[in-house]
């Protein structure tokens, strides 16, 4: 049976990602914060999926998350790392709290790499393979979307790095780049880039206010017309099976034929 870990498989693509592993009949460590969205994952699922509480954040719990699928698939080792939790902090970058930088920078990149660190070992004795949760985001930088960008261009940067560090030992590192997907990280992200604003000096609503808030409701807006999870859930799986995987998969819907 082939094992996989999905880091922030709550909602969303990781969601999407765990249960579809599981339905092909692989054993799914699947990484949650809260008890109740493993208890949720269980109950979609069987008993070959595993809540495991994983704040990527958290080094004792990244520790831990390592040692419980070390003994879980013993010799084996471990055929996939999915590092897919994120977060997305939007604002104007004149007045984004440097603090809010750190957060995101620590969640979509240094938590990423704190968490691949551990289970490389697993991930050696099985030659598996990485996925890293990338964006489009992470090829083009957008107003407003600068600190969720830099993280996902850091990505692309730690991914490729990775990819030739392993290359001896047969790792595969893979980065997928979504486009627009419908999920709730653009209700989350909106949401938190109200409270900063509130939070913002006044110049910053004169000097940015109309613009942020047109770009934020037409973000919103496309988010909820997205592609669903499940199409870049079936996008991780080839990337975890096929026999040459690409190094890098864009998942967005076709551009329409020029004319
Ligand atoms: N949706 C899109 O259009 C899109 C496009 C390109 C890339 N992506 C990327 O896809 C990934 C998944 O996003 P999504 O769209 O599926 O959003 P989502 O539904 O909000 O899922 C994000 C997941 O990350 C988890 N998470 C957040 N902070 C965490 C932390 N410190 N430690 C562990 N888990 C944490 C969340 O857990 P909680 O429920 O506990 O908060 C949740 O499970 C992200 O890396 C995102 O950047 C999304």
């Amino acid at each position: 049976m082939r094992s996989a870990v999905v880091t922030g498989a709550s909602t969303g693509i990781g969601r999407a990602c765990a249960l579809l592993l599981h339905s092909k009949g692989w054993m799914v460590f699947a990484g949650v914060r809260r008890a109740e969205d493993g208890d949720a994952l269980r109950q979609a699922a069987s008993d070959r999926l595993h809540p495991l509480p994983l704040d990527v954040t958290a080094p004792e719990q990244i520790r831990a998350a390592a040692a419980r699928v070390a003994a879980a698939v013993g010799q084996s080792g471990l055929d996939a790392l999915v590092n897919n939790a994120g977060i997305a902090v939007a604002g104007p970058l004149e007045f984004v709290p440097p603090a809010e930088l750190a957060r995101q920078l620590e969640v979509n990149v240094i938590g990423q790499v704190a968490v691949t660190q551990p289970f490389i070992p697993l991930l050696r004795q099985a030659r598996g393979r990485i996925v890293n949760m990338g964006s489009v985001s992470g090829l083009v930088s957008l107003p407003f979307m600068g600190p969720y960008s830099a993280s996902k261009f850091a990505l692309e940067a730690i991914t490729d790095a990775l990819r030739l560090e392993l290359t001896p030992w047969g790792i595969g590192v893979i980065i997928v780049e979504p486009g627009t997907i419908a999920t709730p990280i653009w209700d989350k992200s909106g949401a938190a880039a109200d409270l900063l604003a509130a939070a913002y000096p006044p110049e910053a609503q004169t000097l940015y206010g109309g613009t942020f808030a047109a770009l934020r409701e037409r973000v919103v807006a496309a988010g909820k017309r997205g592609l669903p999870p499940e199409r870049v859930a079936a996008v991780v799986l080839e990337a975890l099976t096929a026999e040459r995987p690409r190094t890098r998969y864009v998942v967005a819907p076709a551009a329409p034929p020029c004319a």
